[in-house]
């Protein structure tokens, strides 16, 4: 099934067009990695999605309604079910692990719960599910802020879990990592993506390797080529425009 149908979405910023005419498809389930130059518009797209940034024309149309989320506020956006990872993580960092998934959890009940909330069982066990789910478990009782930069992105992720997103949007998480933690991370997308939709912006092509699924070029506002990863950077635009640089 279609979750996410981006078409024909253009913005302008001073006037210069910086995503011309874009149309994108996200299914669900589905692990989609979105690759391309400096200023080809993929965090721009983002953007787009979370609602932070308003098109000047197009659709971006969601779920079985195909309601257009260009008319919903950020806050509904994220309430229907999409979750966005941003470069740097923003973890509490006096808190433990526990804590911080916590949160994740209560926060997902609404402002109202979060007054009256304790940990029941079974958000306990949920937080050792999620801890375990991003590789954490031996951290739970350890401060966020002892963790390292690659765990600080798992917990980060782990908290975005907690809400349980239909689709999550992570923005170069690679970026600043180990190799082991790369592919840590590569392993912790994937299995994500099993249930949801996952869309990875990244220049690392090793970990674009890794996740092993279907690729997306921008250039220039647009879509450049899309399919396999093998198929993508075969494409003679995509070598000149990207992988030759
Ligand atoms: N709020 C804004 N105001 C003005 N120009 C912007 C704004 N946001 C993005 N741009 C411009 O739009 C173009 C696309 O930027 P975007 O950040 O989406 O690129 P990107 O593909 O994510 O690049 P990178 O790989 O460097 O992160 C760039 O030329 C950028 O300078
Ligand atoms: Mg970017």
């Amino acid at each position: 099934m279609t979750l996410l149908e981006v078409s024909g979405v253009s913005v302008t910023f001073d006037g210069f067009r910086a995503i011309n005419n874009l149309s994108i498809a996200i299914g669900e389930p589905e692990l989609r990695a979105v690759i391309g130059p400096n200023g080809a518009g993929k965090t721009t797209f983002m953007d787009i999605v979370t609602g932070k940034t308003r098109p000047d024309t197009g659709r971006v149309l969601w779920g079985e309604l195909s309601v257009d989320l260009v008319k919903m506020s950020e806050s509904q956006i994220a309430k229907a079910g999409i979750g966005r990872k941003f470069q740097k993580p923003t973890v509490f960092e006096d808190q433990t692990v526990r804590a911080n998934l916590s949160m994740a959890l209560k926060n997902k009940r609404g402002p109202f719960a979060v007054l009256a909330w304790k940990a029941t069982a079974a958000d306990n066990q949920r937080i050792v599910e999620l801890a375990d789910e991003v590789g954490l478990t031996e951290r739970l009782e350890h401060r966020a802020g002892d963790l390292s930069h690659g765990q600080k992105q798992w917990l980060e992720i782990g908290m975005l879990l907690a809400q349980d997103p239909r689709l999550l949007l992570v923005d170069e998480p690679a970026a600043g990592m180990t190799p082991a933690e790369r592919e840590h991370t590569t392993d912790l997308l994937k299995r994500a993506a099993q249930t949801r939709a996952v869309v990875v912006i990244e220049h690392d092509m090793e970990f674009i390797r890794r996740l092993d699924c279907r690729v997306t070029v921008l250039h220039e506002g647009s879509v450049l080529a899309e399919g396999s990863l093998d198929h993508v950077t075969k494409n003679q635009q995509v070598i000149d425009v990207y992988l030759g640089r």
